[in-house]
């Protein structure tokens, strides 16, 4: 029986790939808007190499109220979003905040606007742990507070959710699932898809593979003085295909109607803290790969330390990221190597 139309904003980009792979597995009717400024029409090819299923595709910039129009009256029976169409680099928003605030913030406007007068049950927010800041103690619970964001990048995160729940409470006759990502990684076991930034990386986890790749000279680890065992920064890196699969049963969890709540929100993340320097011996473990990295100065604006406690989404997602991190790791090199293959990178 096929199921409904899921329309996924930001589709051909990292964490929207991966997640359209497990929608039309589900067997979701799959719709992507991108406006491939930071991703490539070339995901389509490696979605379909994976479900046998070409996902429909709009490429348009949601900023642009007549782009999201046309959109809903070309695929008129859309019944869920999944909107992950934003900037994402926190660096770049420093420079760039006008370009954060009306890319991030009108795209989400111009699809709540939409969503009423065309049926559509609900959205599922890409929201971010960088909503606690440096948060007070961890694991990180969703009752933490919400501290002042230290970019604009993360201030379009709070603010975004901000507009959901005022929306919604305003009466909006449709819901929202808010999902805060701890730090995605690694790629699709098949490696016809994963992470593939423009230019030189901002995030860990590819500069590493480049750097095992021989592309870059050697990874610099950011601080070695922070008050954490080894002195490098604390994160709770999540597999990217884990993270994919709770937005199918978030969406599941809208479209059959199985919360009263209007608006839910979870963290998405393992419950373990790794350090830089621990990440990196995971990956020299998993792949047998060196990673020729050097200890510099911290970077401005990083957290110290920050893991989730995913109890929350476990219990009541019945959803759990369970994939060890060897195996990530390897998938991430799995995916640099397909990318040389192929003469990408
Ligand atoms: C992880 C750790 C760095 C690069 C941000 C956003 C988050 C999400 C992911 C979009 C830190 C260290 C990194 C390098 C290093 N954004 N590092 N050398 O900053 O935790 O999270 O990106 O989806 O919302 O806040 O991720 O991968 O940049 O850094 O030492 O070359 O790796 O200092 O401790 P971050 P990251």
């Amino acid at each position: 029986m096929k199921k409904d139309t899921i329309l996924v904003t930001g589709g051909t980009g990292y964490i929207g790939s991966h997640t359209v792979v497990e929608l039309q597995q589900a067997g979701y009717h799959v719709v992507i808007i991108d406006d491939l400024s930071n991703s490539n029409v070339d995901v389509l090819d490696g979605i379909e190499r994976i479900t046998g299923i070409r996902p429909d595709f709009v490429e348009g910039d949601c900023t642009d109220m007549a782009v999201v129009k046309d959109l809903f009256a070309k695929y008129p029976g859309i019944k869920g979003i999944i909107n992950f169409a934003a900037s994402k680099a926190v660096g770049e928003s420093m420079q760039k905040p006008i370009l954060y605030y009306r890319n991030n913030l009108n795209t989400l406007m111009n699809l709540l606007d939409m969503m009423a007068e065309h049926g559509v049950k609900g959205i599922v927010f890409s929201s971010s742990c960088t909503v606690y800041g440096e948060p007070d103690e961890n694991p990180v619970t969703e009752a933490a507070p919400i501290k002042k964001a230290t970019s604009p990048y993360g201030n379009t995160k709070q603010i975004s959710e901000e507009i959901i729940t005022d929306v919604i409470n305003a009466g909006a006759p449709f819901k929202s699932v808010i999902l805060r990502y701890f730090n995605p990684v690694g790629a699709h076991q098949s490696a016809e898809i994963g992470e593939l930034p423009n230019g030189v990386p901002q995030n860990l986890i590819p500069y590493v593979t480049q750097a095992a790749m021989g592309i870059r000279k050697e990874l610099s680890v950011f601080g070695d003085d922070y008050d954490t065992p080894d002195g490098s920064c604390i994160r709770d890196y999540i597999n990217v295909v884990d993270l994919a699969k709770a937005h199918v049963i978030a969406v599941e969890r809208m479209l059959e109607d199985k919360s009263e709540a209007k608006i839910e929100i979870f963290n998405l993340g393992t419950g373990v803290g790794l350090s830089v320097l621990e990440l990196i011996s995971a990956f020299e473990r998993a792949t047998g790969v060196k990673v020729p990295h050097k200890i510099v100065g911290r970077r401005a604006g990083d957290i110290e330390k920050v893991w989730a406690n995913p109890a929350y989404a476990n219990e009541v997602l019945g959803w759990k990221a369970e994939t060890p991190i060897e195996d990530t790791m390897r998938s991430a090199w799995n995916w640099q190597c397909r990318l040389r293959e192929r003469g990408i990178m």
